[in-house]
């Protein structure tokens, strides 16, 4: 209770699987030191319990669990062994040094699993789970038990598997949807009963741990915790055995985005959800694919026209999620034939382009036309429609009279230029820098100084041969002063030709800075008004 005398909500156990379960993925394997990063940004991300392999399985699964135990202090460190003697005594030896080791044993509890992969009857089986439970407590204090395949199991027969390896010593019971079959109500039901039914249940943490084979894995999971399960077994990204597991993303922002519904918590920072999910999927090879939700591509992209006026005027009519919660910088707005002419303007505007009435129905025009033959209309498009289009658009205040680059393998790049300002006055500056263009940009800089940061820079040739012309394109971002908001961070893009790629490159940023330059004036003289 805090202060005003209100319970605070009840943390959910948060059990990542990612480096076990998730590394069964087909393809997935993953050497010891990306298993190590991926471990470090969990923990950091504040996952409770770490599963962080099957140390039997193969010499790379058990020095990795005994590499992670020894670094990742923050976690309880989990090692999988099936119900047998040499498993556990293999996973206790590679959980060793953890700060808090887990062992996580079990077998199956269907009659599917009991009778054709373990070839005993429920008795052996339950007799097995018992054993192995008390064997790991020889060498660990907190043994996790799963009960495998129990979405398809008689529960009557799991609530006395249950009621034995708690008795055991079990301290956490593991209930996994193994093959993804059960629905949200059942699974959930499933919890309940076992709450319900198993006289210690009081004694152990109940866990869920779900497979996607039917797309449900979220639901049953949420389902689970509903029902009173306070432990989630989740991985980055969903990834899994076949379909996958329960993806962490999913359920960790359910909770939070619905705690009217759920009334609970958990410990990560969900800020740091899309960078360790792009993570995984780089380390992996395992795509995300684009609607996924939460970290997919698209999961924060506005496409049709009807939405993006929406979000634009107020995000909250079709984001349900801030996506800077998540650690994506922001939405986008997707141009495609279906967008409209909020999304348009928008974009322009982001690119530092402010057009009149005229010349926007101009570019409109022809951007439906390219975006009739295109998917989508990225900012290269763009800005070829509105050089075709319309010339300037802006005020031209800095004129480059002049540019001269003295560089070499031995001297210092160093940039002299001339450049006509405002009321025909004419400065020159001279600057170096790390290669030629940085020394034309700092000269240039010395001379308008208007503070920006570049973030792109790239050069194509535009025709063919060594006297070819190269076009460079960079776009600079500036913090601009917007009414009542304080400021806004805004991006003006510039684009120059030549067959010197420096000069090019002063011609480029001249167009941004230009662009930049006549932003704020007109901001100014908005506030004027
Ligand atoms: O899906 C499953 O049943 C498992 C167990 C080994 C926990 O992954
Ligand atoms: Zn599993």
């Amino acid at each position: 209770m805090d202060e005003s005398g209100a319970s605070s909500p009840e943390n959910i156990i948060i059990f990542d699987t990612t480096l076990r379960d998730g590394e069964q993925s087909p393809g997935a394997a993953l050497n010891i030191d990306e298993k190590l990063e991926i471990a470090r940004t969990l923990q950091e991300m504040g996952v409770d319990i770490l599963e962080a392999g099957f140390p039997i399985s193969s010499p790379g699964d058990f020095r990795a669990v005994q590499r992670i135990s020894e670094e990742i202090r923050n976690c309880t460190i989990c090692g999988l062994t099936r119900a047998n003697r040499k498993d556990i005594e293999v996973a206790a030896e590679a959980l060793k040094d953890a700060a808090r080791p887990r062992i996580h044993t079990g077998l199956g509890v269907s009659d599917v699993h009991i009778k054709y992969k373990l070839r005993t009857t429920r008795e052996g089986a339950l007799e097995m789970g018992v054993d192995a439970v008390r064997y790991a407590k020889r060498f660990v204090e907190d043994v996790q038990y799963y009960t495998e395949d129990a979405g398809r199991a008689d529960p009557e027969y799991l609530y006395r598997v249950l009621e034995a390896v708690i008795a055991a010593g079990a301290t956490v019971v593991n209930i996994p949807d193994t093959t993804g079959y059960s629905s949200p109500e059942e699974f959930g039901g499933l919890i309940r009963g076992i709450l319900d039914n198993v006289p210690n249940i009081d004694k152990a943490v109940v866990s869920v741990h779900c497979h996607n084979d039917l797309g449900m894995a979220t639901a049953n999971t949420l389902a689970g915790v509903r029902n009173g399960a306070r432990q989630v077994e989740v991985t980055v990204n969903g990834i899994g055995e076949r379909a996958g597991n329960t993806s962490l993303e999913e359920v960790v922002m359910a909770i939070r985005t619905r705690s009217d519904l759920f009334g609970l918590t958990t410990r990560i920072d969900t800020r740091r959800i899309y960078p360790v999910s792009r993570l995984v999927s780089e380390l992996t090879g395992i795509p995300v694919q684009p609607n996924k939700a939460i970290v997919g591509a698209n999961a924060f992209a506005h496409s049709s026209g009807i939405h993006q006026d929406g979000v634009l005027k107020e995000r909250t009519t079709y984001e349900i999620i801030n996506p800077r919660d998540v650690g994506v910088p922001d939405s986008e707005i997707v141009l495609s034939a279906r967008s409209g002419r909020a999304g348009l303007r928008h974009r322009l505007a982001e690119l530092g382009y402010t057009l009149d009435q005229e010349q926007f129905e101009k570019v409109y025009g022809r951007f439906l036309t390219v975006a009739d033959k295109k998917k989508t209309v990225d900012t290269r498009d763009l800005e070829a429609i509105i050089a075709d289009e319309v010339q300037v658009f802006f005020e031209e205040t800095y004129h480059l009279e002049h540019v001269q680059i003295s560089c070499g393998d031995h001297s210092i790049p160093t940039a002299t230029v001339r450049i006509r300002g405002p009321n025909g006055k004419v400065a020159c500056d001279a600057d170096h820098g790390t290669g030629p263009v940085d020394a034309v940009y700092r000269a240039i800089n010395r001379v308008i100084g208007e503070p920006n940061e570049l973030i792109e820079f790239s050069v194509q040739a535009v025709t063919e041969g060594i006297d070819a012309v190269g076009r460079v394109t960079i776009r600079i971002q500036a913090e601009e002063p917007v009414k009542e908001n304080g400021w806004e961070r805004r991006v003006f893009s510039g684009r120059g030709s030549d067959m010197d790629i420096v000069v090019a490159s002063a011609k480029a940023y001249m167009f941004a800075l230009n662009r930049l330059v006549a932003a704020r004036r007109e901001a100014q003289q908005g506030e004027g008004n």
